[in-house]
């Protein structure tokens, strides 16, 4: 059996900017920095009124389609991860697939269809079926489309309002693949908690400090789990290490958190003792008060060692360059995270071929997942032909105004009216409803 993993990614966001230090910022009485710094995000990708989690999953994977020459008949398996579903029966993969025949010849009657659900996590979730699928010999020749699409929508004045987003990563996964193939090894943290949930509602119900709490033990748990399971945790062994980037400020936390776990016992720890001595061990400690305040200071002190911020400015930091701009997509997060590596790789001249990446994806409700990729020969041709900052440089920047009403307009509770803000041009729209409730959607040229 061949090596399985991303042979070719395409990356669609929604077409509408919300440029959060100019114009969220005064209009919630904020300083812009708490965005900017506090948060690390510059703006949000919003969709405009034609747009939504079918049209921009349909856009990314026909382009990635026909990159890749491919036809309906060359693919056996199309599963769509969102949290942002309208149905809850039908899946979006079938609206996606429905979009695609009107534009390739042939059809994907024979491709099993799905749509998974765990929060962000399902995008790597589905990855893994995929993955799976075709390790067990049952794709016949066939690869797989993974699609993550969300529109991220808080209600307003939700706190989570700022790290809004909307968009859609469309991934090939298959046999001898250009892009990267997927390490067996993998670490879980997974609990039964209520930090962010949506009951059967549109906007979510959010603990917004919890989840960071969650998220943070649940990637400790991983971490753990992915050594247990054989994996590499090494930090010099990684290239980058894309994580599920709610914002950028969060994976700042967690970080140093996971250099310091993966530090522990090697020559690093040694190296750094005489500048800010050992990790504190809990066995040296009467009580768990003072070993967590031993840690946190032992921390505090790592995250300003060159050491911690070499490492950090080459794995990590390159990874924000996508999201930054973009806010949070949810399922898509994470594999902005690692596209966004490397196309600074690659603007850097760095050799990426046979290196390693350390994929950490997250999900509320909540479970984090850990596992590796290295990187394939064709890696630097196929980042080439993204060109995701061409269209975040051409989305349309709105108004406070505009949008309030952009986002009543995507609210289902709402039935605002308005025109479009951009013309779509050679792209899937959501043109209306069909007598059954369900949308319908056609290609513009
Ligand atoms: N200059 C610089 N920094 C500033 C600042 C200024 N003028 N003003 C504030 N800040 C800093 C704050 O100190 C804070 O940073 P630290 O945490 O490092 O102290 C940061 O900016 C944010 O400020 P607040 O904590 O006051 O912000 P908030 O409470 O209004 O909202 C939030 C933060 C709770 C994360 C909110 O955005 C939220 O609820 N988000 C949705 C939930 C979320 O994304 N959780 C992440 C983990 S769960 C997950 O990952 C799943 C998922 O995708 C949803």
């Amino acid at each position: 059996m061949n090596d399985v993993g991303i042979d070719g990614v395409e990356i669609w966001t929604g077409k509408l900017k919300l440029d959060l230090a100019e114009t969220f910022a005064p209009a919630q009485g904020e300083e812009p920095g708490k965005y900017t710094k506090g948060l690390g995000l510059n703006a949000s990708s919003l969709p405009d009124v034609y747009e939504d989690i079918v049209t921009m999953g349909a856009n990314a994977s026909k382009r990635l389609m026909e990159r890749k020459g491919l036809t309906p008949e060359d693919i056996g398996r199309i599963d769509v991860a969102t949290e942002s579903s309208f149905d809850q029966s039908k899946p979006v993969s079938t609206y996606v697939a429905g979009c695609l025949e009107q534009t390739f010849d042939g059809d994907f009657h024979h491709a099993n269809k799905g749509e998974r659900k765990f929060a962000c996590v399902s995008g790597t979730q589905s990855l893994d079926d995929a993955y799976n699928w075709i390790r067990a010999g049952r794709n016949q020749g066939r690869k797989a489309l993974v699609i993550a699409t969300d529109t991220a929508l808080y209600a307003r004045d939700d706190p989570g309002e700022a790290t809004q987003g909307a968009g859609a990563v469309a991934m090939l996964i298959d046999e001898d693949p250009d892009l990267v193939t997927l390490g067996d090894e993998q670490g879980f943290g997974s609990a039964d908690e209520t930090d962010f949930l949506k009951p059967n509602q549109q906007f979510p119900s959010v603990d917004g400090k919890r989840s960071m709490q969650v998220y943070l033990a649940r990637m400790r748990e991983a971490m753990i789990d992915f050594a247990r399971n054989g994996g590499d945790t090494h930090p010099d062994n990684f290239e980058l290490a894309p994580f599920h980037t709610p914002f950028p400020g969060m994976v700042r936390k967690a970080a140093v958190l996971g250099y310091r776990h993966c530090i522990r016992d090697t020559e690093i720890e040694d190296e750094l003792a005489d500048e800010i001595g050992r990790q504190p061990r809990r066995e040296a400690f009467d009580d768990d008060d003072a070993f967590f305040d031993a840690i946190k200071e032992y921390t505090d002190k790592l995250g300003e060692t060159t050491s911690y911020e070499e490492w950090y400015a080459r794995t990590v930091e390159p990874t924000f360059a996508i999201s930054r701009e973009v806010g949070n997509w949810y399922t898509g997060s994470v594999h902005l995270a690692r596209a966004a590596g490397l196309v600074g790789a690659l603007e850097d001249g760095r050799e990426m071929a046979g290196k390693n990446m350390l994929v950490s994806s997250y999900g509320s409700g909540a479970q984090a997942e850990i596992h590796a990729e290295t990187i394939q020969e064709g890696w630097a041709e196929e980042i080439e032909q993204l060109n995701i900052f061409e269209q975040i440089e051409k989305r349309n920047e709105i108004t406070f105004e505009e949008y309030e009403s952009i986002h009543d307009v995507h609210n289902h509770d709402e039935t605002t009216e308005m025109e479009p803000l951009t013309s779509p041009d050679g792209e899937f729209v959501f043109d209306g409803w069909g007598r059954m409730g369900e949308r319908k959607y056609t290609y513009v040229e």
